[in-house]
Formats: structure tokens, sequence, C-alpha cells
């Protein structure tokens, strides 16, 4: 893809991933973007490279513009190797007069490719580089989502280049907000928020209390995957503050596997009981529903219900798949419970009641277990347990 003017003098010059479909284990069946930025000032700077395997899309968009041995400064915000795999290759193409980044920057650069001699220039919160007409500050955002992250803010332009943080992987031609359908935006914003920044929940409210405290103007904000947010900034920074308060709707979650279809029947029997209350409840086989999907549609959810078979003592393991991952993302303020058929042991049912203790989930009522196939009162009694769980996320909104 071309490269596309963000702002007078700032282009973005990233590449577009339109195969990758797994990105560590988060299903991005629409893509990805690396986003990389290229300021032309007085000090020609590139801020954040992208994955290796696309090293040369960037020096071609960088060339349309520049020769890219004028660059100056290149600015890393963040290590991962999504956005510093063309690191190395820039460096010898440009040999730039400075490589700025955090101090953890510095270590994960070193640490990852070894290059101890590159001109690093170490910045911190509020440090400021004047780049001739354009004045840029560093915010650094430890742990979000990596110790070396930080932000870039261009002053004069109001332009903030977020790392990861507002981003999204969604392949497109457009670079804007506003050239794209803003539900299916949202939705892949939240995706991405639910699988890569949950578990910061709790810096994300401290990082949107400090930029306001900062007193930072920002009116377009440009994260290193997916849109631009030019024209709506205001909608992904309410969107942040919602998601970070982990605000939940009067909606759960049923997340199940089953063996002979015993589990399945009461996971539908449990959504009746729900829907009864007035709940929206989503259904969501691990068989047909991938793990990153199923941490989108808990982001919004008040209560977590999960129901496995027990196979050879233990749970299924698309259940053991999940439970391993939403437990890295530590959603909270969670109600739940569990369910499940059995043959014979039946611990699958008190281990994945343990599992959501663990997580916090506050426990409705118990659990249920039948033996290997429901009867017609043991449907009702799943239901009745929907019904609860209904009235218990009511009582909380
Ligand atoms: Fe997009 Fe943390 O890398």
């Amino acid at each position: 893809m071309q490269p596309v003017e963000v702002k007078k003098g700032i282009y973005w010059v990233g590449a577009v991933d339109w195969n990758i479909r797994d990105f560590h284990g988060y299903s991005t069946l629409k893509g990805t973007t690396y986003n990389a930025y290229l300021v032309v000032d007085e000090k020609m700077t590139l801020f954040d490279t992208v994955k290796k395997p696309f090293v040369n899309d960037l020096i071609c968009n960088i060339s349309r513009i520049v020769d890219p041995k004028k660059i100056d400064y290149l600015v890393v915000n963040h290590v991962e190797m999504d956005h510093s795999g063309a690191v190395p290759e820039i460096i010898d193409l440009v040999q730039p007069e400075k490589v700025i980044c955090s101090a953890m920057g510095k270590t994960a650069l070193i640490d990852h490719y070894h290059r101890e001699d590159w001109p690093f220039e170490v910045v911190e919160t509020g440090k400021t580089i004047d780049l001739g007409s354009k004045t840029v500050q560093f915010i650094e955002t430890r742990m979000l989502h990596w110790p070396d992250s930080m932000l870039s803010y261009l002053k004069e332009d109001r332009l903030l280049i977020s790392s990861d943080a507002f981003g999204q992987h969604w392949a497109t031609s457009q670079r804007f907000d506003d050239e794209v359908d803003m539900h299916e935006l949202l939705f892949h914003a939240a995706k991405y928020y639910a699988n890569i920044l949950l578990l910061f929940s709790p810096l994300v409210q401290k990082l949107l209390a400090n930029v306001q405290k900062m007193g930072l103007e920002i009116d377009t904000i440009a994260p290193d995957h997916g849109l631009i947010w030019r024209s709506h900034p205001g909608k992904i920074i309410e969107a942040y503050d919602t998601w970070s308060k982990q605000q939940a709707a009067n909606k759960a979650v049923i997340i199940y596997d089953t063996m002979w279809q015993s589990t399945e029947k009461m996971a539908f029997a449990v959504a009746d009981g729900l829907a009864q209350e007035g709940i929206d409840v989503k259904i969501l086989n691990l068989k047909l529903n991938h793990r990153s999907d199923v941490m989108t549609e808990i982001l919004d959810a008040k209560a977590i219900i999960l129901g496995s078979s027990t196979l050879n003592n233990g749970i299924l393991p698309p259940m053991a798949d999940l439970l391993c991952y939403m437990k890295g993302l530590r959603p909270a303020g969670k109600i739940g419970f569990a369910f499940g058929s059995y043959g014979w042991s039946g611990e699958a049912v008190k281990l994945m009641t343990e599992a959501l203790e663990a997580m916090k989930v506050k426990i409705v009522d118990g659990a249920m277990k039948v033996k290997f196939a429901p009867t017609h009162d043991d449907l009702k009694k799943c239901a009745e347990l929907g019904r609860k769980a209904g009235l218990e996320i009511k009582n909380q909104a």
C-alpha cells in the first residue's frame, strides 16, 4: 500500500498483512497492519518499523517520500517484533544519528538484536525532542503492554502515535476511521482490547488519567495496528475508559464443549432461563468459536457460565485451553457458575468452578451436574439456575 499523509509532513509508511491468521493465539481472521510513521522535518524521523518480512514495503514507502538515508532519528516506541523486526535492516540502511527509546526499550533491543553499538538515546516521560518545526514528547507506558512501551506525542499536530494502544487487527486499504464502518472498527478494537490489554485495565485507567493531567490536546490517534483515529478519537478513548473499568452489560456468555450433546442440552436450558429474565445470552460452543472471539464476548458480559463433560477425570481439552487463556487476561467483576454431564467420576464441574473462583468470579448458587443424559427435570433445574443468574445480573445493574 502507498504512503498516506496523516498530517502535513507526517506520513503513514507501514505495511498491510492481509494473510496473517494467528497472532500468538489470537485469531486475526481479517489480517492486520504494521503502522510506521515518517515525519519530514529538519530532523527526519521514523516512528517504529514493521514486522521483518515487510521491511521492503517500509523501505519502498519511505523512498516514495524521501531517500531513507536522510532519516536522522529512529524512534522505537515498542520492541515486540511486529514493530521492531525491521529495526536492524533499517539501522544498517539509514545509519541514524539517534535510536530513541525508553530505558527498558534499550535493554529489550539489545536482548533481541545484540547490538550495543547502536546510537541509543534513552528518553523518559515528559522528555521532549525538537525535530525543527515539530516537537515530540514521550510518555512511557510500562507494561502497556510490555515494559519498554511508550507513546510519542507530536505537540504542534496534536497527534498521538500510540504504539499498540487503540489499535485493531484489521487489514484494510483505507487508513482512517472515517473511511470504514464504525461498528466494525469498534468490534476489531474491542477484540484487540479483550485479547491484548484486558489484564492491564488498571494501568489503562492510570494512563487515561495521566494524559488528562498532562493536558495533552489530542485530535488524532495513530496506533501501530489498524486504522488511524482522525475523526473520532473521542470514541476510542471513551471505549477504552469503559473497557478498562470492566463495565458490563446485562449479558451472559455460556461457553461449553460437549461429548454426546448432554452438556449442550444443559447449555441451551441455562440460556432459556437467562433469556426469561431478559438477559442477552451468547452461547459459544468451543468447537466452533475461537478462544479470542470468546474473550471478545466476555469483555462486556456480566456472567461467565462454563459447561464441559467430564473426560478422563478432567475437563474437555478446548475448555482447558480457554481457561488457561482467560486466566491470563484477568476478566474482573464477573459472576458465573459451571455445569456439565458425566458418566461415573464427574470432576469437570468442580474443576471449572475452582477455575472460576481462582479468577474471582462470584459463583451463583452452586453448580449443576447430570449423570449421562439430562432428564426433563434436570433441564428445568438448569433453566432455573440460568434464571437465578439472570436475576443476579439485573440486581447488579
Ligand atoms: Fe503490536 Fe506488542 O506489538
